[in-house]
């Protein structure tokens, strides 16, 4: 199971998928990380893992489709099975979407279909959870089409609010339980434990 990740920022979660690998606790081999942003942790973090990293966006193809084709090149370049967006802010193109339809997740942290869609990203989520007075959020894998978190819901697991929890130590336990569900619904899939029907 070859994976491309797309990050845009940190790339804990891609980190905690390669530490995964490099401990056996995942079959699988990150084959390639694709970021939008040149400046990225999560390219930092692929090059000191010798993984080979890519900066594709508006700036490097101002053209959307250009971008789209070199993307899938790319890929392909690195025999992709399965791609993992994992904190990725931009929308594939359509090329990627369809080529590699059935094969794409996405990690979001809360328990979709609640607090998910545009915007919805980062601490914006764990503060709307508080604000409604929620008593458990949790993390979602969903597979990835032309909607922010709106594919079909693969796995989701659920981390319980505590009374005195802040935006900030509710993050931290999320992000934690991502960084461990991440690799171990990568593993159910590799596996074939979960089935994706096309
Ligand atoms: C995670 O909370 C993930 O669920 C969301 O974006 C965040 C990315 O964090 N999609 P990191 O870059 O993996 O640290």
């Amino acid at each position: 199971m070859n994976i491309a990740f797309f990050a845009s920022h940190r790339g804990s979660n891609m980190q905690a998928v390669i530490d995964a690998v490099n401990t056996g606790r995942l079959n699988a081999r990150p084959c390639v990380v694709i970021s939008n942003n040149g400046d990225s942790e999560a390219l930092e973090k692929a090059q000191q893992s010798g993984i080979p990293n890519y900066h594709l966006s508006s700036k490097t193809h101002p053209d959307p489709g250009e971008l789209d084709d070199e993307i899938l090149n790319i890929l392909e370049g690195h025999r992709t099975d399965w791609i993992v967006l994992a904190g990725y802010m931009k929308k594939l193109g359509p090329k990627v979407l369809q080529k590699y339809k059935g094969r794409i997740i996405n990690i979001h942290p809360s328990l979709l279909p609640k607090y998910g869609g545009r915007g919805m990203y980062g601490v914006a989520v764990h503060e709307a959870v508080i604000a409604a007075g929620e008593k458990e959020t949790g993390v979602t894998i969903h597979l990835v089409d032309e909607e922010y978190d709106h594919g079909e819901i693969l796995a989701q697991c659920t981390v319980p609010i505590l009374q005195d929890d802040t935006v900030e130590s509710l993050s931290r336990r999320v992000l934690e339980r991502e960084h461990v569900f991440l690799a171990e619904t990568l593993e159910r899939i590799a596996r074939g434990e979960i089935i994706i029907e096309n």
